[in-house]
C-alpha cells in the first residue's frame, strides 16, 4: 500500500460544494481533553469533536468551551475539522452552534448534525448559520454533515439530502438507528453473521443513493468492537463496495484500516488509468468507439467508471504505474 497524501482541498467540484477526503472520520469526545492532542496527531482524514452522545448531560455546557479551545489550540493539519452538536430537538443545539461558530468558526469546516429527521431540522441549522456568518463576516461557509439514524430520518432522506447547499455528506448512524427500529441489538454496527445476508445492506444502499442523487458523500458510522480489526475491515469493505467514501473511527487504532479500504488499490488505479488511456486513443486517434482492453470490452461507460477511481486515487496522492491486462488463453 503506498503512503497516501491526505487532503482537505476539494478533489472534485460538485457545484460550489467541496468534496473532501473523508476515508476515516475520528470521533473525539469534546469533554475529554486528553483525546484532543491524540486526534491532532492522528492519521485521520477528518476529526470531529463531539458535544453529543459521548458527552454527559452534566458536561455539555462546559464542553462547548473545551471544543472551542481545542480548535484554537490544535492545527489538525490536513484534516477536515468538524464539531458534532446536539440534535435539533434538544435544549442544547442552538447554543452549541452559536458557541462553537462564534468561538472558532474561522477554524471549522463543518458541523455534524445528529438525528436529522426532517427538512425543518436542516433549515433551522442553515438559517442559524446564515445569521452567525453574517454577523461575524466569516470568509468561508460552514458545511454540514447530516446523520441519518432513525426510521423517520430514513423515510425523509431524499428531502433531507436536498435541503441545504451547505450539506456535504450523509452519515449513517447504526447505533441510534438500531434503537429507533427497536431491534434486539446491543453492539454498535455489529456485522450480525447470524442474519442471512448482510443485515445493513438495505439501509446503507438507501443512504448511498440519496447522497449521490444530491451530490453528497455517503459516510458509514461507527463499528463498536474496537479491538476487532478484521470485523471493522469487513464492515468497511462492504460499505466501500456500495459506494461509501469513508467510515467513522472510534479510536485512532481504527484509522489505518479505513484509510486503506476507502482508497483504491494500486492495481485498481493502474487499471483505471489504462482504461482512460486506451479509450482516449480509441476515440481521439483511431476514431472508433468501443474497444478491447485485454479480455474486456470498454466504452464510454467504462471511461466514466475509470474516471471515478482515477479521481479518488490522484486526490489521495497516488500515482499510476504501467498496467498490462492479463488475457486468458483462448479455448
Ligand atoms: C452514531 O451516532 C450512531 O448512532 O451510530
Ligand atoms: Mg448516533
Amino acid at each position: 500500500m503506498p503512503s497516501l497524501q491526505r487532503t482537505t482541498s476539494a478533489f472534485a467540484s460538485a457545484g460550489t460544494r467541496p468534496l473532501r477526503a473523508r476515508r476515516s472520520c475520528l470521533a473525539v469526545p469534546g469533554s475529554q481533553l486528553r483525546f484532543h492532542a491524540k486526534a491532532d496527531q492522528s492519521a485521520a482524514d477528518h476529526v470531529f469533536l463531539d458535544l453529543e452522545d459521548s458527552v454527559s448531560p452534566a458536561s455539555k455546557v462546559k464542553a462547548r468551551d473545551q471544543v472551542v479551545g481545542a480548535l484554537r489550540t490544535y492545527e489538525f493539519a490536513g484534516k477536515v475539522k468538524a464539531v458534532r452538536v446536539n440534535d435539533c430537538d434538544t435544549k442544547w443545539c442552538y447554543e452549541d452552534i452559536i458557541a462553537v461558530v462564534e468561538g472558532a468558526g474561522d477554524r471549522l469546516d463543518c458541523l455534524v448534525i445528529p438525528k436529522v429527521e426532517c427538512l425543518d431540522h436542516v433549515h433551522f441549522v442553515d438559517n442559524l448559520l446564515n445569521q452567525i456568518e453574517r454577523k461575524l463576516g466569516l470568509a468561508r461557509r460552514i458545511g454540514l454533515e447530516l446523520q441519518i439514524e432513525s426510521a423517520r430520518g430514513m423515510e425523509n432522506i431524499n428531502a433531507i439530502a436536498g435541503a441545504s447547499s451547505r450539506t456535504e455528506a450523509l452519515i449513517f448512524g447504526p447505533a441510534d438507528f438500531s434503537a429507533s427500529l427497536r431491534i434486539p441489538e446491543l453492539t454498535v454496527g455489529r456485522l450480525k453473521p447470524e442474519y442471512p445476508g448482510d443485515y445493513w445492506h438495505y439501509f446503507l444502499a438507501r443512504v448511498v443513493v440519496a447522497a449521490r442523487a444530491n451530490g453528497l458523500q455517503p459516510i458509514d458510522g461507527p463499528y463498536g468492537q474496537i479491538r476487532d480489526t478484521d470485523g471493522l475491515r469487513i464492515s468497511a469493505e462492504r460499505a466501500a463496495m456500495l459506494g461509501f467514501e469513508g467510515k467513522w473511527a472510534l479510536t485512532p487504532a481504527q484509522i489505518d484500516v479505513l484509510n486503506e479500504v476507502f482508497a483504491p488499490s494500486q492495481k485498481e488505479l493502474d487499471k483505471a488509468t489504462a482504461i482512460l488511456e486506451t479509450y482516449r486513443n480509441a476515440t481521439d486517434v483511431e476514431h472508433t468507439g468501443a474497444v478491447m482492453l485485454g479480455d474486456e470490452m470498454i466504452d464510454e461507460s467504462s471511461r466514466k467508471m475509470a474516471a471515478v477511481v482515477v479521481e479518488r486515487g490522484t486526490s489521495l496522492g497516488m500515482k499510476a504505474r504501467p498496467w498490462q491486462p492479463s488475457t486468458r488463453p483462448r479455448r
